[in-house]
């Protein structure tokens, strides 16, 4: 496993974090509790050292209560709070308490409060002096929500998705997150499973506790004519899945991405064999001009998709 400094924080964190929303068995389709410890367990093994979870995930703040005692010590544990200013404070005791813990490594907000909620900052500034969570970071969406975070609050960290079929808002401010110290958590690399490479037009989602189950069949059909246009990662970059989660990892202001989990196998592969590699500067050209065939960045963009070479990490 590689590590990276996660922003300003003085955290390391493993290149590849455990995305706990999968193993709350709600958003994925049902779990088995002992699989998903089991999971955890082999990701701990192979040096993943940063879990991502929140108590909208279904069971999975219960699950990593269980999984913790003992290993505390090795794991940098990141959660999220979805309320309002005045029951933040209870919340945090009652997560602590499902998560088993005293402290909280990570503590973000599942969105960017603007107007009234801006409050909620204050919040998290007075936890983060007074020693009960450690960092606070938002999970944000748009890139108006980066300029926002980063223009108006001294907060240590965003979470934001970055996948092949989703380039943008990242790529469009590295360079601003870049001078602004904010540690980097990108998600949904695996754009939810379907860029894994084990799906196609076919697949019928049918478990009803799978949020993909809710996508038509025009929405489905349209998002694997996408992911088919980069089906030429599997000769290239070894996989799609391969290709799809060190998309983002090529990036040298990425501190972690987390990848989804909810099976040893997974996690074999997500902690065992994503981390390290990068994808080289010729296949990025590829996938951005695939991209732009896309038409996930406008045209006039190829010039400036060209210069994000020296944003690479080598
Ligand atoms: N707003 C927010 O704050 C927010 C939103 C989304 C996610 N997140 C965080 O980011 C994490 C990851 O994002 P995501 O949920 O969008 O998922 P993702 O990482 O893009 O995809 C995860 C899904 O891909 C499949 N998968 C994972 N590893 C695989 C492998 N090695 N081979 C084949 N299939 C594999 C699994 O589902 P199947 O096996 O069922 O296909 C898994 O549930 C979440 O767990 C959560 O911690 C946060």
């Amino acid at each position: 496993m590689d590590y990276r400094q996660l922003g300003d924080t003085g955290l390391r964190v493993s290149e590849t974090g455990f995305g706990a929303w999968g193993i709350g068995g709600e958003s994925y389709g049902v779990t088995e509790k002992r699989e998903s410890l089991r999971a955890l367990a082999v990701a701990e093994e192979l040096g993943c050292n940063f879990l991502d979870t929140a108590p909208v995930y279904g069971e999975s703040e219960q699950i990593i209560g269980e999984f913790l005692p003992g290993r505390r010590d090795k794991w940098i544990l990141a959660t999220k709070y979805s309320g309002g200013a005045a029951s933040l404070r209870t919340t945090l005791v009652q997560q602590l308490q499902r998560l088993n813990t005293d402290v909280i490594d990570l503590y973000q907000i599942h969105w960017v409060p603007r107007g009234d909620d801006t409050q909620l900052y204050e919040e998290l500034y007075r936890l983060r002096r007074e020693g009960k969570v450690r960092a606070v970071g938002v999970s944000l969406y748009n890139v108006n929500d980066i300029d926002y975070v980063i223009d108006n609050t001294v907060i240590d960290t965003i979470q934001l998705p970055c996948n092949l079929l989703e380039p943008l808002p990242y790529l469009q401010r590295l360079k601003k997150i870049q001078a602004s110290g904010v540690g980097v958590i990108i998600r949904s690399s695996l754009k939810g499973g379907l860029l894994s490479g084990k799906y196609s037009r076919e697949t019928q989602f049918t478990d009803a506790r799978d949020q993909r189950s809710k996508l038509s069949s025009e929405e489905l059909h349209s998002l694997f004519a996408q992911v088919d246009a980069m089906r030429f990662l599997e000769q290239t970059a070894g996989s799609l899945a391969l290709a799809a989660a060190r998309y983002p990892l090529s990036f040298a202001q990425t501190s972690t991405v987390l990848l989804g989990t909810k099976t040893e196998a997974q996690a074999r592969f997500n902690f065992g064999e994503v981390p390290g590699g990068r994808l080289n500067e010729d296949i990025l050209q590829r996938i951005h001009a695939t991209q732009i065939q896309l038409g996930l960045f406008p045209p006039r963009w190829k010039l400036w998709l060209q210069k994000l070479k020296n944003q690479l990490r080598p």
